[in-house]
């Protein structure tokens, strides 16, 4: 693997010529886990999603990237639009790291929208010539032509007192004609929180405070913070880092999570829960962010990767992809996400349709690639002796790989395995991961599986686990099995 020096990370886009990018595409667009219907960088590495804002009649979506190669280098803001969530359009860059307030980066920001402009607000990274971090947030406008206007110097310059140069990933809204911005932050103390700002115009802002969330000790760093409200709950939803492994919870190297507030009294800064529930069950998902669409629909995307986690792609000068976009809504206290509606668009002709009782080993026969969406419904008849049922996926000929799913009954637990999928990535964080499901007589399992990656929707969003995957050639096959009788039905549809 290559190392990259300080200086390769932080050399300019500008420094490559056009012959070299365009060798680093066609070396990219030759691997074989490029995704099919997922947003993914045609070089470099993709982090999180960005501005991600319904304006105009499109959606706006950009994710930070690094075009050079597989490593956290110098940050740009990607530009992708939508007309329904499915399509994107390439827009290209729409913001380099080219004033001194962004030298070191483009870091994570949002989108909203200001006298009908779309407007972002970002991290502008920069490092001293000591290496010391400077964070400043930066406010800028998307012009007629597609261009951005950064307004200089920035909205906030540096870092308030009491807090380390961890201060980043504004998530702007507008509430009762004024503006709100969350901020992840560390505390001089290196704990992590999350700061509230408020402004008249976007562009000078007050800070009102920290949230109090009531965990005063709880990681090091939140980062990516996003606060909205679904059925008059208050939603706040953060990525911190520095959480131990807690049961079957926590087990990646950062974590994804929210609290839900009956009532947010935000001049007294407090926000009372029932406690911090991680979003997913899966292997890579971090740095949500959420956007609300013309129809009052709160739809979320996320990274499909972490940070500091080697993946198998980073040999191929290219990693990660955003996650599908879901909706969120709030049942029994908890979020539950659904895959767009917009998305049956992908849908082919369904290849299988199979149903009935099942009590032993099924194979699956289909002759596509790993890009369908599988839907299981799985009953377990009440007298039986509810042994697991396993579903596999990415199945070699001799099944020796696959991607295991099982759902056991008796303890009430889905459980992933990805021990023997394909190429084996990260395992030190460990290759299964388990999620309690409250309801386990009847089971709905909703998979999308794209050539690296495999989205799993339990019981209609009660659940998730989003997880790359990087299986070789041949390994596609699908296999079901139930250790006791079993009513189940089985559907797949081929994906565009
Ligand atoms: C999260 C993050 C953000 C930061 C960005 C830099 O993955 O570390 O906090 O703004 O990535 O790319």
């Amino acid at each position: 693997m290559k190392e990259w020096t300080r200086e390769e990370r932080y050399k300019k886009l500008s420094d490559y010529s056009d012959d070299y990018m365009e060798e680093l595409a066609k070396r990219v667009a030759q691997s074989p886990f490029r995704q099919h219907y997922h947003i993914q960088p045609n070089t470099g590495l993709l982090n999180d999603p960005n501005g991600f804002t319904y304006f105009d009649g499109k959606w706006h979506l950009f994710y930070q990237w690094f075009p050079m190669g597989a490593v956290h280098g110098l940050k740009h803001w990607f530009h992708l639009t939508s007309t329904d969530l499915v399509q994107w359009n390439e827009e290209g860059v729409a913001l380099f790291p080219d004033t001194p307030y962004d030298s070191h980066g483009v870091y994570s920001g949002s989108g909203f929208v200001k006298d009908g402009q779309l407007h972002i607000m970002y991290t502008g990274n920069v490092r001293t010539e000591e290496w010391e971090r400077v964070p400043n947030q930066i406010v800028a406008r998307m012009e007629a032509d597609g261009s951005f206007t950064k307004f200089l110097p920035p909205a906030i310059a540096g870092k308030p007192d009491g807090y380390t140069d961890h201060v980043r990933d504004p998530k702007v809204w507008k509430q009762h004609g004024l503006y709100y911005a969350v901020i992840g932050a560390q505390r001089t103390d290196e704990t992590g929180t999350i700061l509230l700002y408020r402004s008249k115009d976007a562009l000078e802002w007050e800070l009102m405070g920290e949230i109090d969330a009531g965990l005063p000790d709880f990681g090091f760093m939140w980062e990516c913070p996003d606060l909205f409200e679904i059925d008059g709950k208050t939603v706040l939803l953060f990525s911190p880092q520095g959480i131990e492994p807690e049961g079957d919870r926590y087990h990646n190297i950062f974590q994804t999570g929210y609290v839900i507030a009956d009532d947010f009294r935000m001049d007294e800064l407090k926000l009372e829960h029932n406690g911090f529930q991680e979003l997913d069950a899966g292997f890579d998902f971090y740095a949500t962010q959420t956007a609300e669409s013309p129809d009052g629909r709160r739809i979320l995307t996320a990274w499909m990767g972490l940070p500091d986690v080697a993946y198998p792609t980073d040999s191929e000068d290219w990693a990660h992809c955003l996650t599908l976009p879901r909706e969120l809504a709030i049942k029994d206290g908890k979020l539950i996400q659904k895959p767009v509606r917009e998305l049956v668009a992908l849908r082919k002709e369904k290849t299988v349709y199979d149903a009935g009782l099942l009590s032993s080993e099924k194979t699956i026969e289909r002759n596509g690639g790993n890009c369908y969406e599988l839907q299981l419904d799985v009953a377990f008849p009440t007298s039986a002796d509810h042994a697991p049922v396993t579903l596999e996926l990415c199945e070699d000929a001799a099944n020796d790989k696959r991607f295991r799913i099982t759902l056991d009954p008796s303890v009430k637990k889905i459980t992933i395995d990805r021990s023997r999928c394909g190429i084996p990535f990260a395992e030190d964080f460990g290759t299964t991961r388990t999620l309690t499901v409250e309801q386990m007589d009847a089971v709905k399992l909703q998979i999308f599986v794209d050539t690296s990656s495999i989205e799993i929707f339990v019981n209609d969003g009660e659940g998730t686990f989003t997880s790359r995957v990087f299986p070789q050639a041949g390994e596609t096959g699908l296999s079901l099995a139930a250790g006791s009788t079993i009513d189940y039905s089985l559907e797949i549809w081929e994906l565009a």
